[in-house]
């Protein structure tokens, strides 16, 4: 098998140290995947492997995100029988943490260092296994923190990944699509009960400050009343919408809410404030629930996807985003561009800078076609 040079790097060992496990003559990259699951993860392991064994490198995998990388190392080789049959399973087959050592976002989104005795021994377990590069699958805070992982000399590149879909400087992260057809099931189904009870129905779905899942969920799931954290609604424009589909004989009317939404004068709800990685967000659902019931005495229900979201077999978009995602990955190596992630645009897999990716979020934009198509089809976003 063809085997390429690695570009040099400040990584490279003098000497194989004596408990090293592995043939030294061979190329080795690391993988991990950080922060909270997504489906599509284990198609960029596939695609990582598979083009890396193409190169005759070999992959090792940490397991539970960063917290693999501390000594002595918690990891795995990704030989073929690893990956054999993992494109099409959720979850993933290392393990993933949004909490641990290596947090680099906390709370609201601020960002915080991390420690560099942390950083030290890191170095120090990739020296030792003679990793000359790691891949970073994560969203916004493992980015970041590959960032400074990157600054402390750890040649790093990343692969974005989020069901949220708000990682600037891609227009999709793997796990979207799967996460919006699980909203739009769950949508299709709540339909026939709403219907049948003629009941509001209020569907909470994941995102975190960004609307996407809610407004492409809510679009292609049928949805009256759509509320995402980037329009400011009051509940008179709720009670509008609810009641003039009142008169015109329809009794059921189905709203979805992102998690971030924020409830007018009281704003975010959160379940848990962490100290250790980002707040959870969640609660808005029942609590909009309850004064659509009663600002309009109709029977109200809610109903909080959560986690499902988050699960299961990633869909065919998935699958194809994750495996291009992952040859891209080792693609980028191959060419020393360390400090990139890889990016959609355009139908096409390309890369860049990881530091436009993290700097702020990707919203939905109030005005944008995606927006217009809601409104042209009598979506209410609470704002009229
Ligand atoms: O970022 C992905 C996400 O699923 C968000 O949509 C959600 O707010 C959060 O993670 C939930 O995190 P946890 O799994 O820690 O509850």
């Amino acid at each position: 098998m063809l085997r390429k040079a690695l570009p040099p790097t400040q990584l490279l060992p003098a000497d194989p140290m004596p408990e090293y496990n592995f043939k030294s003559s061979r190329m080795r990259i690391g993988i991990l995947n950080s922060g909270g699951d997504c489906p599509g993860l284990n198609a960029v392991i596939y695609g990582v492997v598979g083009a890396a064994r193409k190169l005759g490198w070999e992959v090792i995998g940490f397991r539970d995100g960063f917290e693999g990388l501390l000594p002595p190392g918690d990891y795995m080789p990704l030989e073929a029988d690893k990956i054999s049959g993992i494109l099409k399973l959720g979850g993933t087959i290392l393990g993933t943490t949004n909490k641990g050592h290596f947090a680099a976002k906390i709370g609201a989104g601020d960002i915080m260092q991390v420690a560099p005795e942390i950083i030290e021994k890191t170095k120090a377990t990739l020296k030792l296994l003679e990793i000359r590069a790691l891949i970073i699958v994560g969203g916004d805070g493992s980015l970041t923190t590959g960032m400074q992982l990157m600054d402390a000399g750890i040649p790093v590149v990343g692969v974005p990944k989020t069901i949220d879909n708000d990682l600037a400087a891609t227009a999709m992260t793997f796990g979207f699509d799967s996460a919006v057809s699980t909203v739009v099931d769950a949508l299709d189904r709540l339909h026939t009960t709403a219907d049948s009870h003629k009941r509001v129905m209020v569907v909470e779905v994941m995102g975190r400050h960004a609307g996407w899942i809610a407004l492409w969920g809510g679009i292609a799931g049928g949805a009256h009343v759509i509320l995402v954290p980037e329009i400011p609604f009051t509940f008179e424009s709720i009670r509008r919408a609810i009641e003039a589909r009142e008169a015109k004989g329809l009794h059921s009317t189905m709203v979805v809410v992102a998690e971030g939404a924020k409830f007018p004068e009281t704003g975010l709800l959160t379940k848990e404030n962490r100290s250790e990685g980002e707040h959870r967000l969640g609660g808005i659902g029942e609590a909009v629930a309850a004064k659509i019931s009663q600002i309009t005495r109709k029977e109200t229900r809610s109903c909080t996807l959560g986690h499902l979201q988050r699960g299961g077999s990633p869909t065919s978009l998935d699958r194809m985003l994750g495996a291009r995602f992952g040859v891209k990955a080792v693609k980028l190596i191959e060419e020393g561009k360390f400090g990139h992630m890889v990016s959609y645009q355009s139908y096409h897999v390309d890369s860049v800078p990881i530091c436009d990716a993290v700097e702020k979020p990707r919203l939905v934009e109030p005005n944008s076609e995606i927006v217009q198509t809601g409104r042209a089809i009598g979506i209410c976003f609470g704002d009229d």
